[in-house]
C-alpha cells in the first residue's frame, strides 16, 4: 500500500476547494485548515503528506467496513459497466433486488419492505412521509404529528432537520413545523440532580405519555428515535427506556420509527440494534451511512409487513406512495451494498464489532482520571468523551466549542484523527480495527487531551493541577 497513489498538491487543492461550501461553514470564517486526505487503508488514512492517521471517526460513522475493501471497488467497477443506472420507476435491477433480499433476511420481525433513498436524511423523510401517507389511507387525517427527542439528529432536509432537536443547529435556519413536538434528551448524564438513572427513566417515560395526551392519541402518528443519539452526543438512554417507548407507541397506534442510520450496520455488533441489543422490533428501520460502508451513498427505510398490509388490499383506495428519487436502489449503489455485506461475513467484521467494542469501551473509560474529562459514554465501536470544567459543576467549559476542536488537532499531530463535537470527542472506528489499534487510539487520546489541558492552563482558562 502506498501511502499515495499520485503527488498531491496541496496548495492547488485548498485554492480550488475555496469554492466548495462545506457542510456547516461559517462564511465569515471559512475553515481552510481541514486535513487533505490522501488514501485509506483499513482503519487508516494518509493525509496528503503521507502521514498515517487512525480513522477515530470512521469517516462520519459511515466507513464500517473499512478503507480500500477491494471487494467493494471491484462490485461498484463492475456494476457500472455492466448497467449503470435504470430507472426504479419503470425496470427493477439485480443488485436492488438482491439487497432487498438480503436486508429483509436480516432485519427483526416482519420489516421487510425495503424503500431505497439516497442518504441518511432523504430516508428520515420518506419514512415520516409514509407515516403521513398510512395516515391518509387509512382516513385519519389529523394523526400526522410527530414526537422527536432534544439532542436527536436526523438529517439537513427540511423535514428530518425539523424533526432534529440539537439546539446549535436551529440558530440560523427555519426547522419549525407545528407537527413537530420535542421530549426531553435521554441523557443519563445531564439528568436532573439527585435523581436516580431509574427514576430518570421513568419519568422520560411519563413524559412521551403526557406528550401523546397532550397532542392527543388520536393526533400523533410517529416517534422517531436513534437507539442510541449519535450527533448528540453518543447518548445511551437508561436500559429498558426503548421497550417503554415502544410499548406507549404501540398503546397509542402510533408508529415507532427507529433511526439506525449509525447504529446499523455492526456499530454496536449487529446488522440492527434495535431488536439484539434494545429488545424492540420497531414498525420501521432507517438504514444509511455503513448500508455501503460510505463508498457510495445509499439509504434505506424498512418497513414492517403489518403496516404495509394496512394499505394493502381492500384498505388501498387506490391510493399511490407518490414518493422516491432518481436514484433510489441505484444499481451500482445496491451492488457495493452487496458486497459490503459480503465483506461483513467474509471478515467477520460483526463478529470483530462484538469482541473489540467492549474494549474500546473499557480502554476509553481509563481516561477518567484526566481532571478535563466529564463523562465517558458509548456502547459498541461508538465511544464519546465529553469535557467539563469541573466535576462538581458539570457545565461545559466556557471554551467548549474548541475544545474537541483542540484535543482533534493535537491528536492528528500525533497520528489519530478525532471527531470533535463542541466539547466532546467522538470514536467510531472502522469495524476493523484491532485490540492493538484501540490502545494506540487511546493513548493518543490521552496525549491529545493532556496537551490541551497545558494550553488551557496556559491561557489562564482552567486551574488544573
Ligand atoms: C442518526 C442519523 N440520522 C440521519 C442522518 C442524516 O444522514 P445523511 O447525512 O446521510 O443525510 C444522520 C447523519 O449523521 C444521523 O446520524
Amino acid at each position: 500500500m502506498t501511502t499515495s497513489p499520485s503527488p498531491i498538491d496541496l496548495p492547488a487543492i485548498r485554492r480550488m476547494d475555496a469554492h466548495v461550501v462545506h457542510p456547516w461553514e461559517s462564511f465569515d470564517k471559512p475553515n481552510a485548515s481541514r486535513t487533505v486526505l490522501g488514501v485509506g487503508d483499513g482503519a487508516y488514512v494518509f493525509d496528503a503528506k503521507g502521514n498515517r492517521l487512525l480513522d477515530g471517526p470512521g469517516g462520519m460513522w459511515c466507513v464500517n467496513a473499512g478503507h480500500g475493501q477491494q471487494t467493494i471497488v471491484d462490485a461498484i467497477h463492475q456494476q457500472a459497466a455492466q448497467l449503470s443506472y435504470t430507472s426504479p420507476w419503470s425496470h427493477p435491477t439485480e443488485s436492488a433486488a438482491r439487497l432487498a433480499d438480503r436486508l429483509a433476511a436480516v432485519a427483526p420481525g416482519d420489516l421487510d419492505h425495503v424503500f431505497y433513498a439516497t442518504g441518511g436524511s432523504t430516508a428520515v423523510d420518506s419514512a415520516l412521509r409514509f407515516m403521513m401517507f398510512y395516515n391518509n389511507v387509512l382516513d385519519r387525517p389529523e394523526k400526522k404529528h410527530i414526537i422527536s427527542r432534544h439532542d436527536a439528529y436526523h438529517g439537513s432536509t427540511y423535514l428530518a432537520a425539523a424533526v432534529s432537536g440539537k439546539s446549535r443547529d436551529k440558530s440560523w435556519l427555519d426547522t419549525r413545523l407545528d407537527t413537530v413536538h420535542f421530549i426531553s434528551s435521554p441523557n443519563p448524564y445531564r439528568r436532573p440532580e439527585g435523581m436516580s438513572v431509574d427514576a430518570f427513566k421513568q419519568f422520560l417515560i411519563k413524559e412521551l405519555e403526557d406528550k401523546i395526551q397532550e397532542v392527543g392519541p388520536d393526533k400523533v402518528g410517529a416517534f422517531i428515535a436513534e437507539p442510541i443519539l449519535a450527533s448528540g452526543g453518543v447518548i445511551v438512554p437508561p436500559p429498558g427506556y426503548h421497550a417503554a417507548c415502544l410499548e406507549i407507541c404501540r398503546r397509542h397506534d402510533i408508529i415507532y420509527i427507529s433511526d439506525e442510520v449509525v447504529t446499523g450496520f455492526g456499530r454496536l455488533g449487529h446488522w440492527y440494534a434495535s431488536e439484539p441489543v434494545f429488545d424492540i422490533t420497531p414498525d420501521i428501520i432507517i438504514s444509511a451511512k455503513g448500508l455501503t460502508s460510505g463508498y457510495i451513498p445509499l439509504s434505506c427505510v424498512i418497513i414492517s409487513d403489518r403496516l404495509i398490509q394496512a394499505v394493502s388490499g381492500d384498505s388501498d383506495r387506490g391510493s399511490v406512495f407518490s414518493n422516491g428519487f432518481t436514484y433510489s436502489g441505484h444499481p451500482v449503489a445496491c451492488a457495493a451494498g452487496i458486497a459490503n455485506m459480503e465483506v461483513f461475513e467474509s471478515q467477520e467484521l460483526l463478529e470483530n464489532a462484538r469482541e473489540v467494542g467492549p474494549y474500546m469501551q473499557t480502554q476509553l473509560r481509563t481516561l477518567s482520571d484526566l481532571p478535563i474529562v466529564g463523562d465517558i459514554r458509548g456502547m459498541g465501536l461508538m465511544g464519546c468523551v465529553e469535557c467539563v470544567v469541573s466535576q462538581e459543576s458539570r457545565e461545559p467549559l466556557e471554551l467548549d466549542y474548541e475544545v474537541g476542536s483542540r484535543i482533534d488537532q493535537h491528536c492528528q499531530a500525533l497520528g489519530l484523527l478525532v471527531r470533535p463535537l463542541i466539547n466532546m470527542c467522538v470514536m467510531s472506528p472502522p469495524l476493523c480495527i484491532t485490540r492493538e489499534q484501540v490502545d494506540e487510539m487511546v493513548s493518543i487520546l490521552r496525549e491529545g487531551i493532556v496537551r490541551t489541558m497545558e494550553d488551557l492552563h496556559k491561557e489562564g482558562v482552567t486551574t488544573f493541577d
